[in-house]
């Protein structure tokens, strides 16, 4: 049976833009989540840090990464955890195009976003949000704890009213864990990594166990026998990050219920030409 048919008749598969839409935008800006926006993306992927005056703030790193970020005065790094919100506008994440990536724009001038800022730019959309604690257990000094970061990320998107599109996703579980206690309604994402010391776990049953809504996978690691075994275990899967062709055709025959990807455009193209979308 081909791709195609073989979804036919199931539901959407769904396009979440990685860190908005790395491929095109800096990542984790607001021109990034504009663009993945206007590509008709079902979720928002982006990444959470906590400043000194305990504001949630959007980055993938909790220290400023040079590569993609210009510092004030020639500073070429600091840890978000010992900046104020203040100081951390100070840095432009849109001047310098991310080498990995040759079709990126840049957009200079471009500071790192608050959560607010993203949350006010999704309210008035229809729009998921599969935003990620990066909390580290090794690391305990660069996020606030895992309960009360949760509990941070939770209030802010419950006075905005968009709980109900939240999705909260995490390799640091215990964030999760804290979620389904502190709003059990919320859909909760078990981000899995591939990798030597990832293998022969599995986190499958762990995360059925802890009562998580969906499991999200390295693409690597994400097999039609292990989607079907997620789903019999009524947990939707999330693979992650995804960026060719031959990917996304792996990834919708093995059956998965979202995609993430750097290319959010790319992606949805790729679907429409095949009747997915
Ligand atoms: O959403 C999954 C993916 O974002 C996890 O990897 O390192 O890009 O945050 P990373
Ligand atoms: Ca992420």
């Amino acid at each position: 049976m081909s791709v195609v048919m073989s979804v036919m008749g199931g539901e959407k598969i769904e396009v979440h833009g990685h860190r908005g839409a790395r491929a095109a935008m800096p990542e984790n800006t607001i021109p990034a989540f504009v663009y993945a926006l206007e590509q008709g993306v079902d979720a928002l992927e982006l990444d959470l840090a906590v400043t000194r005056d305990n504001v949630l703030v959007v980055s993938h790193d909790p220290e400023m990464n040079e590569r993609i970020c210009t510092g004030p005065a020639g500073a070429k790094t600091r840890v978000i955890r010992e900046m104020t919100l203040a100081e951390l506008k100070q840095w432009d994440c849109g001047a310098k195009q991310n080498a990995e990536f040759a079709r990126q724009k840049t957009a200079p001038g471009t500071r790192v976003p608050t959560l607010e800022e993203v949350l006010e730019l999704a309210r008035g959309r229809k729009v998921d949000l599969n935003i990620e604690t990066k909390s580290f257990s090794a690391r305990p000094g660069l996020t606030p704890e895992p309960e009360e970061f949760t509990r941070m990320v939770i209030e802010q998107v419950r006075r905005h009213g968009l709980e109900e599109r939240l999705i909260l996703q995490s390799f640091d579980w215990r964030t999760l864990e804290a979620c389904r206690k502190l709003a059990p309604r919320v859909r909760t994402s078990a981000l899995y990594p591939a990798g030597p010391g990832a293998t022969g776990r599995d986190y499958i049953s762990e995360a059925k166990a802890k009562g998580f809504a969906i499991v999200s996978p390295h693409y690597r690691l994400t097999t039609k026998a292990e989607v079907e075994r997620a789903h019999g275990a009524g947990m939707k899967v999330v693979a992650w990050t995804a960026n060719d062709e031959k990917t996304w055709a792996a990834l919708v025959e093995a059956g998965v219920d979202a995609i993430i990807t750097d290319d959010p455009a790319g992606l949805i193209a790729w679907m429409k030409g095949r009747g997915l979308r």
